[in-house]
């Protein structure tokens, strides 16, 4: 049934990761696109990476951290339940081709999108390289995954409780030190993708970054998704999700990031007083 989660794994605390049937989009997804999911019929949209695609078994694969009411309230259904509406693919695919030795870089839930651009660059003949990092080694994803399609993933952490201690930005310029790139491609928060920019830049990388802007319609309507690269506005849904690193506007990005705070900050505190008051309510039966 379409929409329906099949699996479900809990990585962390903040993390989930579901199998969900929807073969008219597994057939047409590339990696690197996205969807736009309702969670209920009253749920607002929100974007979410295409953690993986498999066309035989008409499937897609989520990830989400929970971050607010919707991402939440997904993080809640399990297997069988239905998500409501899921839209896509979205957004270009990731631009694949023959680059040579190319550096992938994945930070909070970004390297599980990470993992079908890994596939499809291994099967392009790249050399690939996975940088993953974490406050501390409990916390990282996808390790063993982003194995299975690279020749190496380099792990950083915080506290150095695993591989080097320190940033991936720290492990990203000893590899292009020691080993050069051709191609470095970055997906996480836009901290991390700007301070993956900022380290390749001296180095002359070509470097790929997948824009989070806010999004509504994703189809290029309302603008919500506005970016400027290289000077230029463009729609985070219909241009990209990536773009060129080294020319993103990032104090633009990431002040629109935060332009609803005050409001979602409201509607996660009426989302948890609602659960108080449901649980409250069974207790009293
Ligand atoms: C192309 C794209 C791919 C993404 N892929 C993933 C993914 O694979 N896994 C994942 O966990 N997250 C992903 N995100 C981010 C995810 O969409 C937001 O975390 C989510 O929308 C938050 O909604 P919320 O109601 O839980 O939180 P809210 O409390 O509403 O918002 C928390 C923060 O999330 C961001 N956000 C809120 N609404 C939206 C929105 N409609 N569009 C984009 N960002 C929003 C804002 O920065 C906001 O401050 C992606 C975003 C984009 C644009
Ligand atoms: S999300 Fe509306 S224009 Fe991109």
């Amino acid at each position: 049934m379409a929409n329906r989660i099949l699996e479900k794994k809990t990585f962390r605390s903040d993390l989930f990761f579901f199998v969900v049937d929807a073969p008219e989009i597994a057939k047409k997804a590339q990696a690197g696109q996205f969807v736009i999911i309702r969670v209920d019929e009253i749920g607002e949209r929100i974007p979410l990476s295409l953690a993986d695609i498999n066309p035989e078994k008409g499937t897609i694969s989520l990830i989400v951290m929970t971050v607010g009411v919707t991402s939440t309230k997904l993080s809640k259904l399990n297997v069988g339940d239905e998500i409501s509406d899921i839209a896509g693919p979205m957004g270009h695919k990731t631009p694949i081709e023959n680059y040579g030795r190319v550096i992938l870089v994945g930070g909070g839930f970004g390297a599980a999108p990470l993992y079908p651009i890994a596939r499809a660059m291994k099967q392009a003949g790249n050399t690939v390289i996975s940088i993953i990092g974490a406050r501390t080694a409990d916390l990282l994803i996808y390790e063993k995954e982003l194995g299975e399609f690279s020749d190496q993933v380099l792990v950083s952490t915080d506290d150095g409780s695993k591989g080097v201690k320190g940033l991936v930005t720290d492990v990203l310029k000893a590899d292009i030190e020691a080993n050069g790139a051709d191609l470095v491609m970055a997906v996480g928060p836009a901290i991390m993708m700007k301070f993956v920019s900022l380290t390749t830049k001296p180095y002359n990388v070509k470097t790929l970054v997948s824009l989070n802007p806010i999004m509504v319609d994703g189809t290029g309507m309302c603008g919500a998704c506005r970016v400027s690269v290289g000077g230029k506005t463009m729609f985070g849904c219909t241009d990209g999700p990536d773009f060129d690193g080294h020319l993103v506007d990032w104090e633009l990005l990431m002040s629109r990031q935060r332009t609803y705070l005050p409001e979602e900050k409201a509607a996660m505190e009426r989302y948890l007083c609602s659960c108080a008051e449901d649980a409250s309510a069974v207790g009293s039966r």
